[in-house]
């Protein structure tokens, strides 16, 4: 069941008037969404929906897709992402129909006189091919996930104060059975009731800890909001409000109270069978950036024979965290080297693609770059790994500094821990 040529070519036509009227869609059809189905908003991020950034990354996506439904490859990574998203909040193939049936009718309330018979239903059948790529690949990650579907009780058996504004919790689960090995630098979903807006809400939060049987470790940073004025810059007020699930963890959540997780999920990752090989890997972190690179790290120093030089370059606006625990691995392993610097761009997480200044950060995440030696980089090794994560921004600059070095695409791997960066970067 493709698009016949007709569709295509009508389905075309009507692509600049929906993108035109992006922001107008996106704020009407999730609006009818929530309004006839309000037990939706136990499953979408409140904050994304505020901003609108969820929706845009939908549509962004549908509107690629539909421009040329037999060219997907260039859109394999971002709809790979959308599913371990989608898996990781326990979406389900019903909600699919939902779904298409608002967001057509908001194309239909957009096109008017020109939304005919003949292009809702080229429309229709554009939206359910994208749906059933999106739904078959949720069937093999959720059969993937085996009986842990939904969500599973972990009991926090420890909550540390790692540095300023950053905790980790240590979850067991209280059904005391095996946990599954995640890869390194996957996440788990937390969810949690937010009694402020009435409503459930997940989070992703990395693993933080090598994978192991017993227990996982996620380490959560408050999110504060930006105060009015932030880098020089004024901000709107919205953007005062404190971010409601980290603060409700940070707060509320202590030892012996119980969360409900995710099974873990994404597409960030470290195959731990190739460690021990010859390339250099090399870590590039940010403020809590460091969580799933540390899991990754942790997983690599486990193999005996690591031979490999590691690296981990990380910057912060203060202590960083798992500073201690980098320097003890430093102390231990002699091919391994840390580099730390210290920057404002570490708080930016969040809200860098609002940032005019984005040509500022990328000189600056330059010149700090610069001043660590090309070896220490391995910018001269042609097999060297490059694992990044932090604020859009920083990640996206130090992904441009290693381009411009001649370091191949493929070598680099950037964890976002905002909503459609891929479309943003
Ligand atoms: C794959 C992945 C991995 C992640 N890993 C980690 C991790 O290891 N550790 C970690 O701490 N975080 C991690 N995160 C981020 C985490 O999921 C949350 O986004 C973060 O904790 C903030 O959530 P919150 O509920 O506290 O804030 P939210 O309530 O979601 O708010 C987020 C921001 O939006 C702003 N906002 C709210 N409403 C509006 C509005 N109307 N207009 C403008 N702005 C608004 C808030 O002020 C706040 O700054 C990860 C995210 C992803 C996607
Ligand atoms: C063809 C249909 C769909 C497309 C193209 C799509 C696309 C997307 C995209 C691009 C994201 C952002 C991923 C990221 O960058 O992290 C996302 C997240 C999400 N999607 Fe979908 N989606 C579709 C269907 C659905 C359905 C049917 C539901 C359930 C009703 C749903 C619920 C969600 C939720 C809850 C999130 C996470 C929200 C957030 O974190 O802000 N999606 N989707």
């Amino acid at each position: 069941m493709s698009l016949t040529y007709r569709q295509s070519t009508l389905i075309r036509g009507s692509l600049p008037m929906l993108r035109a009227q992006g922001e107008t869609i996106t704020s009407s059809f999730y609006a009818s969404l929530l309004r006839a189905h309000p037990e939706l908003h136990n499953i979408f991020n409140s904050a994304n929906q505020a901003t609108g950034r969820q929706p845009r990354a939908l549509l962004n996506i549908i509107l690629a897709f539909a421009a040329a439904p037999n060219h997907t490859a260039e859109l394999i990574p971002r709809l790979e992402r959308v599913c371990q998203k989608h898996c990781s909040l326990g979406i389900t193939p019903d909600q699919y129909d939902l779904l298409g049936k608002y967001l057509l009718r908001s194309f239909g309330e957009i096109l008017g006189d020109r939304y005919t018979a003949e292009l809702r239903e080229a429309w229709e059948k554009a939206y359910s091919l994208l749906a059933r790529m999106l739904i078959g690949r949720e069937v093999q990650l959720y059969r993937q996930f085996g009986k842990w579907a939904g969500q599973r009780i972990f009991r926090i058996e420890d909550k540390v104060a790692e540095v300023d504004d950053i905790y980790s919790f240590y979850l067991w689960p209280v059904d005391k059975t095996p946990l599954p090995l995640f890869t390194p630098g996957q996440y788990v979903s937390v969810r949690v009731d937010v009694p402020q807006i009435g409503y459930l809400q997940s989070r992703q939060y990395s693993l933080s800890e090598a994978p192991n049987e017993e227990y996982y470790r996620i380490s959560v940073k408050r999110d504060r909001g930006v105060p009015s004025g932030a880098n020089g810059r004024s901000v709107d007020a919205a953007h005062l409000k404190p971010g409601l699930v980290s603060n409700l963890l940070i707060n509320d959540y202590n030892i012996g109270d119980t969360l409900s997780v995710s099974h873990p999920a994404g597409g960030f990752g470290f195959d731990s069978s190739t460690a021990g090989g010859m390339g250099p890997l090399v870590f590039l972190s940010a403020g809590v950036g460091a969580t799933p690179l540390m899991s990754i790290l942790n997983s690599v120093l486990e193999s005996p024979d690591v031979q490999q030089q590691i690296s981990w370059i990380h910057c912060s606006r203060r202590k960083p965290l798992f500073e201690d625990h980098i320097r003890t691995v430093g102390r231990r392993h002699k091919n391994f080297h840390s580099r730390f610097w210290r920057s404002m761009l570490a708080e930016q997480e969040q809200r860098e693609t609002h940032n005019p200044e984005r040509d500022g950060v990328f000189e600056s995440v330059r010149t700090e770059l610069e001043r660590v030696e090309r070896s220490v980089l391995g910018l001269d090794h042609g097999a060297a790994e490059y694992f990044i994560c932090g604020p859009d921004a920083f990640a996206a600059s130090v992904r441009n500094f290693l381009l411009e070095q001649g370091v191949g695409e493929l070598r680099i791997r950037c964890e976002w821990f905002s909503t459609g960066e891929l479309e943003a970067s």
